[in-house]
């Protein structure tokens, strides 16, 4: 059997691995002590992070076997260091080439893993695990994503001569809130959001509202999500003689005014 590392194939023991996955295994079912809750790591989609796990009383652990594993995960693997260099054998494929540590830095028994170019399925518990130590650290990382809103025109709502507008915003993670403010900061009641989650995790939010002449007729459609701590919006203002009664003849005209205003203002 051989695996691929540093661009050169390398023979490896079939019997090493059995012999260390076994180890791993067999351990895993013991008690471990845990150093204190998980360690929160916030990162946004892309991103290339670091997963903290350092050894205390600092050690060089270079020639030590530990493990970097998502227990939610089969194989749970996404590193694996044995006898001084990473076990490939058994690491799960969503981390292939995508997953490291740093040998220098292992002397001083920091395991910090370097995660590159971050997915939204990378969320979730990481345990960093020395078997020999009886020692794991945890850490809860949360891959988020944002973007800005776009406001576009729905229509007049005819009773009370009110503008609809539909704000929309695509690729979030986690789900998001959508809140209308009005010039003055207000908030503005709107129906519930329409959310949907695609294929690649990310949620978008839909949300409309009817709005009544106000003294600036400038509105806002702010999203946010409080967990990454991003939030994004988007202004539009709607000229006054809008608010008119569809009949009348001013209000064909501000309508394709208005029309011309949005593709402008829209723009963030
Ligand atoms: C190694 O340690 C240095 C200094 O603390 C740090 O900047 C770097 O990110 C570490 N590398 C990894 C892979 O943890
Ligand atoms: C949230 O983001 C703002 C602006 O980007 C920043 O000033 C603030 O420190 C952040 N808060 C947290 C809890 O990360």
């Amino acid at each position: 059997m051989v695996y691929i590392k540093d661009g050169l194939l390398r023979p490896v023991s079939v019997f090493r691995h059995i012999v260390v996955l076994l180890l791993l295994n067999h351990l895993r079912g013991g008690q471990s002590q845990e150093t204190g809750p998980p360690q929160l790591v916030v990162a946004m989609l892309g991103d290339d992070i670091i997963l903290p796990c350092q050894l205390e009383p600092p050690m060089n652990a270079v020639s030590m076997t530990m493990e970097w594993g998502r227990r939610d995960l089969e194989p749970r693997f996404v590193l694996v260091w044995h006898d001084g260099q990473e076990l490939l054998t058994d690491q799960n494929k969503a981390y292939k080439g995508r997953a490291s540590v740093s040998i220098n830095n292992l002397t001083l028994g920091d395991f910090s893993l370097r995660l590159s170019s971050v997915k939204i399925s990378d969320s979730g518990t990481y345990r960093c695990y020395f078997p020999k130590l009886n020692k794991e650290y945890l850490v809860e990382l949360l891959v988020g994503a944002a973007s800005s809103p776009a406001i576009s025109l729905a229509g007049i709502h005819k009773a009370t001569s009110g503008v609809m507008l539909d704000c929309r915003s695509e690729g979030w993670y986690p789900e998001p809130e959508v809140l209308w403010l009005d010039g003055e900061g207000n908030l503005l009641s709107a129906g519930p959001p329409e959310t949907v989650r695609g294929p690649d995790d990310l949620y978008t939010v839909s949300s409309r509202v009817t709005v009544e002449k106000r003294p600036s007729n400038r509105f806002t459609c702010r999203v946010q999500q409080k967990n990454i701590n991003q939030t994004r919006e988007t202004h539009i203002y709607v000229p006054e003689d809008f608010f008119v009664s569809p009949s009348s003849c001013s209000a064909s005209v501000a309508m394709s005014v208005l029309f011309g205003l949005m593709f402008a203002l829209t723009v963030v």
